[in-house]
């Protein structure tokens, strides 16, 4: 009786000794509740009793096997419980911390302008086309009349591409939007008229030119379309752009291979801080009889007019911006004003 109670005692006093490894308190288990355990020894010892005593004495050793078995039960989960502490402790989080929060996600402003440029030509019936950032140097250059060695071509240095195309000539990143004239028209029937945003490469770089910079081309082709039409068409667009009638447009003659005659387009602002000063926003023409030829059409019959204009151009009029390098810097305090 007494050295049950001792048994039982020992073996509290064993699981409370084993620590955090799972084999010290299953060593200390086998020692009582075992094959060879004691209180299993016990049990053996019941058979030399008489019934009477060996009832007796059974229903004790039953008794010592409850509590110490619930002693062990009680070990684990406390083994368990101190072992997820310290993982839990380890692990903290500070939750006290104020959340950093997620920044809401915006439109870069040359976007913003590619956008409302789509949205304003569409809105009077022009198509919106898409096309290769990566140019063949005929798409780019001899189609719209800059034959190799033209002058014209130096212009526009570009970046070259290693490899080339199918004619041997090495492959380029597109000087200008001008090549989708080409793409578009010989892939579909006249009337034309399409709009095509994209990006653009040029080996310059300065407070109004960027490596990387993006035009609108846009053209106008079918039996009779004048520089009239160039004039209504983007007259209408810069007021719709600009959110304003109190301006004005001039065309001014230039030159460009692939039109004839050429135009730059200067716009003048009424009223604001830039108010009189003329501003160049785009390059224009009449296309020239030979590119309506290589557009598959017969010039005689097609004419028409096309333009490009620099999205960055039109966008830091918009918004006042005086150095276009700001676009590209990623700068979040800049570009957040946008959004
Ligand atoms: C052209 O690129 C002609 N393809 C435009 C054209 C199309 C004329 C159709 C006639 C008919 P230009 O090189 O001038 O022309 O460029 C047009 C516009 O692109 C410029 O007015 C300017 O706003 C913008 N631009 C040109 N180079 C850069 C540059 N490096 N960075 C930012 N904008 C540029
Ligand atoms: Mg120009």
């Amino acid at each position: 009786m007494d050295s049950l109670e001792q048994l039982v005692a020992s073996a509290v006093q064993d699981f409370m000794a084993a620590q955090d490894d799972a084999a010290a308190l299953e060593n200390a288990k086998a020692k009582y509740l075992g094959k060879t355990g004691q209180i299993t020894e016990l049990m053996k010892g019941l058979g030399k009793l008489d019934p009477e005593a060996r009832k007796a004495q059974g229903a004790l050793i039953n008794a010592a096997k409850g509590q110490i078995e619930a002693a062990l039960t009680a070990r684990r989960d406390a083994l368990a419980e101190a072992q997820m502490q310290t993982r839990l402790n380890a692990e903290a989080i500070d939750v006290s911390l104020p959340g950093r929060g997620r920044a809401g996600g915006g439109l870069h402003p040359v976007m913003r302008t590619w956008e409302r440029v789509e949205a304003i030509f569409r809105s009077i019936g022009f198509e919106v086309a898409d096309g290769p950032e990566i140019e063949n140097d005929w798409t780019n250059f001899t189609a719209l009349n800059s034959p190799e060695n033209h002058p014209a071509r130096s212009m526009q240095d570009t970046f070259y591409i290693e490899g080339d195309d199918s004619t041997g000539k090495p492959l380029l990143l597109r000087t200008h939007t001008s090549p989708m004239q080409v793409r578009y028209a010989r892939s579909h029937t006249p009337p034309i008229k399409v709009i095509a945003p994209g990006r653009t490469y040029r080996v310059d770089s300065d407070a109004t030119h960027s490596p990387m910079f993006h035009q609108v081309e846009g053209l106008w082709i079918a039996e009779s379309i004048s520089f009239a039409d160039l004039k209504g068409v983007y007259l209408n667009f810069v007021k719709a752009f600009f959110e304003t009638d109190d301006l004005q447009v001039r065309f001014r003659p230039s030159y460009f291979p692939f039109t004839e005659p050429s135009a730059e387009i200067d716009i003048a602002f009424g009223s604001g801080p830039l108010k009189g000063r003329w501003l160049e926003i785009s390059g224009s023409g009449q296309v020239h009889p030979s590119v309506v030829r290589n557009f598959g059409l017969d010039p005689e019959k097609y004419i028409g007019f096309a333009f490009g204009s620099g999205l960055e151009r039109l966008t830091m009029l918009r918004y006042g911006v005086s150095d276009l390098r700001l676009f590209y810097e990623g700068d979040l305090r800049f570009l957040k004003q946008f959004n």
